[in-house]
């Protein structure tokens, strides 16, 4: 596939996936977008999520795009059916990429997915690994107070320790058979090593965790080529709002972001 790849989310956490890709198929260009006009989808309805996701999608279709990956797990659990339907080019969501990986990760096949209460409401996870293993069991918890976290940079900070425990406290002693967790919110991955400390110290099994922005990538592999350019293919960034840009993209993508444009949906 030779056209850019269209990567969407509700935010920037998005950007967690685009990092992924840059550093794999280096010599694709990506065109980004980022709601973050609407964001957080994670705490609206299906329907509203769904509305959202398809505007978007119509965005980047006009911009040419190969291949489209909602890098958004809330978008993908409430949203994808009715993307691709509508898209002429193939559409990667989080949840399946995130549940296949969890899947194959797991012996106990007791799983848990953390996710924004949409993901979790939607029950998209635990459709997604059922589908593959009826007798696989999945418990979903709703970490909403993981976002702001992420976004303010607090990731690895006491209080993002004590609020993951008091969430994973909760799971473990509710599902003391859990082995593998799936990070299913595109921040989430920024709270990755406190999670894994929480887990090594409230989990009775030991615990992998699973991030489904490297597992979008894995899925990505299948359309893209690997092969390494002398230079990095561009990446191009819109935006639904630009408040606060230059501080919260380099925490996603890891490095400073060029100008991203302004569109209105
Ligand atoms: N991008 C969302 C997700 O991955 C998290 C932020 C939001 O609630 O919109 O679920």
């Amino acid at each position: 596939m030779s056209a850019a790849i269209g990567v969407f989310d509700s935010g920037l956490g998005g950007l967690t996936v685009v990092r992924e890709l840059r550093k794999r198929f280096p010599a694709h260009s990506i065109c980004y977008l980022g709601d973050t006009a609407r964001v957080p989808y994670g705490t609206k309805s299906a329907r509203t999520v769904e509305r959202y996701a398809l505007r978007c999608q119509e965005f980047l279709l006009k911009q040419d795009v190969g291949l489209l990956m909602v890098a958004c797990n809330t978008a993908s659990a409430n949203a994808l059916p009715a993307m691709v339907a509508s898209s002429p080019v193939p559409v990667i969501g989080a949840v399946e990429p995130g549940a296949l990986t969890a899947l194959a990760a797991s012996r106990s096949k007791r799983i848990a997915v953390l996710g924004t209460l949409g993901t979790i409401r939607s029950g998209a996870y635990e459709a997604a690994i059922r589908k593959q293993d009826e007798s696989a069991h999945v418990v979903g918890m709703a970490c909403p107070l993981f976002v702001p976290l992420a976004e303010e940079g607090w990731g690895h900070t006491d209080i993002a320790e004590a609020i993951a425990d008091r969430y994973l406290s909760e799971l473990f002693a509710g599902e003391p058979d859990v082995d593998t967790l799936v990070l299913g919110c595109t921040h989430y991955p920024l709270l990755r090593d406190v999670i894994a400390k929480v887990c090594k110290a409230r989990a009775p099994l030991p615990v992998t965790i699973v991030d489904s922005a490297a597992a979008m990538a894995d899925q990505a592999a299948g359309y893209l080529s690997a092969a390494a350019g002398q230079t990095q293919a561009p990446l191009r960034c819109f935006v639904t709002d630009a408040s606060r840009m230059d501080e919260l993209a380099p925490r996603f993508l890891g490095e400073a972001l060029e100008a991203p444009e302004m569109v209105d949906l």
